[in-house]
């Protein structure tokens, strides 16, 4: 695909994967539509994006307001959603607030924002959703049930959009990488991170997830990082 003239919404612009993958698309030619969860983090979106939009994937009222926003206002030839947050504990120790908060940032709240979005995408010559979904989408690992329910049920909901929007030539793409280096495992939601092993770099993980949204494959599992 070539990125000139594309106007692309990326979900998490002001974090480490979601920066890389502005400053690449940018630099590929794309205009960047980036998103932060609040005004404060949003000074975090890389200056190659050509706007800067907040929406809280917490919040059902401020993702209305954004896609709103959006349909009404912007061109939309693809989304990147490189947004969400771990949380970690032992599944006997997680309470069901736990879940059901780390469910609505890294799946709810996301498929919401997709979901309205659609009417933007449709029609648009190669049309893309892609996420990073994880490792997690297909593996489970002790320590952090909630962080895998979530995000396998993302990359669940992606598979069936994927069929969904065959028709419409809206490609949709799941990108599971593993362990990066990002600092995110510092910032839970709850709990406290284990040890973890040397993770990939950041750049190397958004250079696979740009080359799979050019190339249009629609899975990139965690062995392909
Ligand atoms: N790092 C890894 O090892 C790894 C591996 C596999 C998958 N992933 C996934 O990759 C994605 C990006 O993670 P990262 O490693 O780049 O971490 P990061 O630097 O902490 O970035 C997280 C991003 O998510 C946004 N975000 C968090 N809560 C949000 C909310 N309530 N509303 C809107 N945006 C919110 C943050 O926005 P603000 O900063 O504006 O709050 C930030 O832009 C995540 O979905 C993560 O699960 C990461």
């Amino acid at each position: 695909m070539d990125f000139s003239a594309k106007r692309i919404l990326v979900v998490g612009a002001s974090g480490v994967l979601g920066g890389e993958i502005t400053r690449m698309l940018s630099r590929a030619g794309a205009q960047v539509l980036g998103t932060a969860s609040s005004q404060e983090s949003a000074a975090h979106i890389p200056s190659d994006a050509a706007l800067r939009l907040v929406a809280d994937l917490g919040s059902a009222e401020s993702i209305k307001v954004l896609t709103d926003y959006l349909v009404a206002n912007e061109q939309i030839d693809g989304i990147v959603v490189a947004a969400g947050r771990v949380g970690f504990g032992m599944a006997a120790d997680t309470t069901a607030q736990q879940v059901a908060a780390l469910t609505q940032v890294n799946f709810g709240g996301p498929a919401q924002l997709i979901t309205e979005l659609l009417p933007a995408l449709r029609g648009r010559e190669d049309a893309f959703i892609a996420a990073i979904t994880g490792v997690v989408a297909e593996k489970s690992f002790p320590g952090m049930s909630a962080y895998c329910a979530s995000k396998s049920a993302f990359s669940a909901w992606l598979g069936s959009l994927a069929f969904e929007l065959r028709r419409d030539k809206i490609k949709v793409i799941d990108a599971r990488p593993g362990h990066t280096e990002t600092g995110l495992a510092t910032r839970p939601l709850f709990g406290a991170a284990p040890q973890m092993p040397q993770g990939m770099t950041a750049e190397h993980v958004a250079g696979v997830v740009v080359a799979a949204i050019a190339a249009g494959t629609t899975v990139v599992a965690s062995t392909d990082f």
